[in-house]
């Protein structure tokens, strides 16, 4: 991503109402154009490396119809690359949902709108819901990944400087294929992907430039450590090089105790909890499959940001939390606030120059 930072930033769920912040509060996050415009735009000046989307279709009702206003992710990231001068966009992209050579082609013509900055985040689906809207079937989670592998294989040779090829596949048969132009600047777009399971990281490992794993509260220090190196070591052993990014949630104010009360204010006391209980009961996680007290600390970490890593408190605070992740190991991390246009000036004038100051960043520009 086009910086030298050595911990790289991006925002994360900014094309979804509400963002990945679960509450009713009267700010949350509207998701709309304008919004997302004026924030990339904020974005780009501050030096923050990247915007990453949210694929996702159908909202989870509640109160608030949670994300049930999205913007389809890769027209946002054509739009905002278009106005924008450094960022990388990434446009996040159903692999069962569109067929390869027009996801290609749409690819190629937004990286030459972004000269070289959009970035592909495949993802293979699991919300049944949302299949189901288009007549498509959710495929067992292994043949999930085994069509994923064909669908980018396909895209990567529609992007690839050949001539006119034949593909046959399980899932593809294509003959006297031809694509034309080539993406921007002789190179490709950034692959990432986020599987959690063993299969999902294998694939990430096998054709990704980064993988963005979830880290969570309880996960320890060294816990981090040795999933980033595992990951590392992993692509390594295929003679691959992968960077492993993390997401999380930023709460950051002048006082650690103002900041604290923030967070509970959106994310416990005015939680939709409604929302919250319909996605975590897609993923059957419900009283009846967990016990009470596992149940509650989810159902708390969902309304934070979908489970994302909770960063709360003052700047120095915020700061030091980023430098441990990035002391572990991680390349970068997603975030995402409850209004991320109010609370990004905050972030960047008073967390970027600590970690400009702990060598993990450049200065970052006047927003
Ligand atoms: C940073 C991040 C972004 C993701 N974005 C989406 C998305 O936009 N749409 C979606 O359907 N799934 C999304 N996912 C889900 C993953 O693609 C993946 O399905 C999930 O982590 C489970 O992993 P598995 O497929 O290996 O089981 C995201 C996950 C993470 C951690």
């Amino acid at each position: 991503m086009g910086s030298a930072n050595r911990l790289k930033l991006g925002l994360f769920g900014a094309n979804c109402s509400s963002g990945r912040a679960v509450t009713m509060v009267p700010e949350r996050w509207s998701g709309s154009w304008p919004d997302c415009l004026g924030l990339a735009q904020m974005a780009d000046r501050a030096g923050i490396e990247f915007m990453l989307p949210i694929g996702r279709w159908k909202g989870y009702g509640g109160a608030t119809d949670y994300q049930g206003a999205t913007l389809e992710t890769v027209t946002w990231a054509c739009g905002l690359l278009a106005k924008t001068e450094r960022l990388t966009v990434f446009g996040t992209v159903h692999a069962p949902l569109i067929p390869p050579l027009i996801a290609a082609k749409e690819f190629v013509t937004v990286d030459h709108i972004g000269a070289g900055r959009f970035g592909l985040n495949l993802v293979c689906g699991w919300n049944e819901g949302e299949f189901e809207m288009f007549g498509a079937t959710l495929r067992d989670h292994e043949a999930r990944y085994a069509y994923a592998q064909e669908w980018l294989d396909v895209v990567k040779l529609a992007w690839s400087p050949s001539e006119d090829f034949d593909f046959a596949g399980e899932f593809f048969n294509l003959k006297g294929v031809r694509a034309k132009p080539r993406p921007f600047g002789g190179s490709r777009p950034l692959i990432m992907n986020a599987g959690a399971s063993a299969t999902g990281q294998a694939f990430a490992i096998r054709n990704c430039d980064a993988l963005f794993s979830t880290i969570s509260h309880g996960i320890s220090f060294a816990e981090t450590v040795r999933h980033v190196a595992n990951v590392k070591a992993l692509a390594r052993q295929q003679g691959r090089k992968i960077d492993v990014y993390t997401v999380g949630v930023v709460t950051c104010r002048p006082e650690a105790r103002e900041a604290v009360e923030y967070y509970r204010h959106c994310v416990v006391e005015h939680a939709d909890w409604d929302a919250v209980d319909s996605i975590l009961a897609m993923k059957n996680i419900t009283p009846q499959t967990h016990a009470p007290d596992e149940f509650r600390r989810i159902r708390e970490h969902q309304a934070n940001g979908m489970g994302g890593l909770p960063l709360v408190g003052d700047p120095d605070m915020v700061a030091r939390d980023l430098t441990q992740l990035a002391a572990a190991g991680l390349t970068g991390i997603a975030v995402s606030m409850v209004n991320y246009l109010d609370e990004l000036p905050y972030f960047a004038a008073e967390v970027l120059p600590r970690l400009a100051r702990s060598g993990l960043r450049e200065k970052p520009g006047a927003i």
